[in-house]
């Protein structure tokens, strides 16, 4: 796959084939940011009912600080892996009380938050504020993989380190770019280049090591027995 085209091809794709009309494709980073945890472990179909409860009694981040731990978990009831609404709350808590009300908008920031990882910190730098920061969720680890010919499980720290560094080379210069470029490898990987790829409708398929190499099946690497 040639590098410098990767961003161009994906952001010209979101733009004609991605998703657009999803609740938290907006800038508001308290909204970016809920949707990012209820869509760490669940799927958007089951996300959507929740995600509009869920503003409807918490709008923003200081009415979440202010609510009670068990306000919080009835609204998060059904959603599962209920460490997520625990960690949200004392992150509301955290935004009010260690960066004075206002979410923080460097990616390092917004990582020290609870329950808010590297690749979730770098999707709300994005999203709600441009930054050239990059994601690498098990999507993206697939769509890389098979793009650019890599190997080796891709839980495995010196491949992730790789990944990392492979993605981090793909963003586009162009900040501006961001917010569909981010979507467009969350779209890219759920609707194109899944466990079973439609090659024959992606953008990459002309650069893509794995389809041109009959490959797509054995790439990411499964987990070592
Ligand atoms: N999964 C994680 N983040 C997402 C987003 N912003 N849109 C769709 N699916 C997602």
């Amino acid at each position: 796959m040639l590098q410098d085209s990767f961003a161009t091809r994906l952001v010209a794709w979101q733009e004609q084939h991605g998703r657009h009309d999803l609740p938290w494709q907006v800038s508001d980073p308290y909204r970016v940011w809920l949707s990012e945890i209820m869509l760490q472990q669940t799927q958007v179909t089951a996300v959507l009912g929740y995600y509009a409860r869920f503003l409807q009694h918490f709008p923003d981040v200081a009415s979440l600080a202010a609510a009670s731990a068990d306000e919080v978990l009835a609204l998060w009831s059904g959603l599962g892996y209920y460490s997520r609404a625990r960690n949200l709350h004392k992150a509301a808590r955290m935004v009010m009380d260690e960066f004075g009300g206002r979410f923080p908008d460097l990616r390092e920031d917004i990582q020290r938050l609870p329950g808010v990882g590297r690749s979730t910190a770098a999707a709300i730098a994005a999203f709600a504020f441009g930054r050239r920061e990059t994601i690498l969720d098990g999507n993206v680890k697939r769509v890389l993989t098979r793009c650019f010919g890599i190997s080796g499980f891709p839980g495995e720290k010196a491949v992730e380190n790789r990944l990392w560094t492979l993605a981090e080379s793909l963003l586009p210069a162009d900040a501006a770019q961001m917010t569909a470029y981010t979507q467009g490898l969350m779209d890219l990987g759920a609707t194109v280049c899944g466990r079973k790829p439609a090659c024959t409708v992606c953008p990459m398929v002309d650069g893509c090591v794995a389809a041109r190499q009959g490959l797509t099946h054995v790439l990411p690497t499964p987990r070592p027995k």
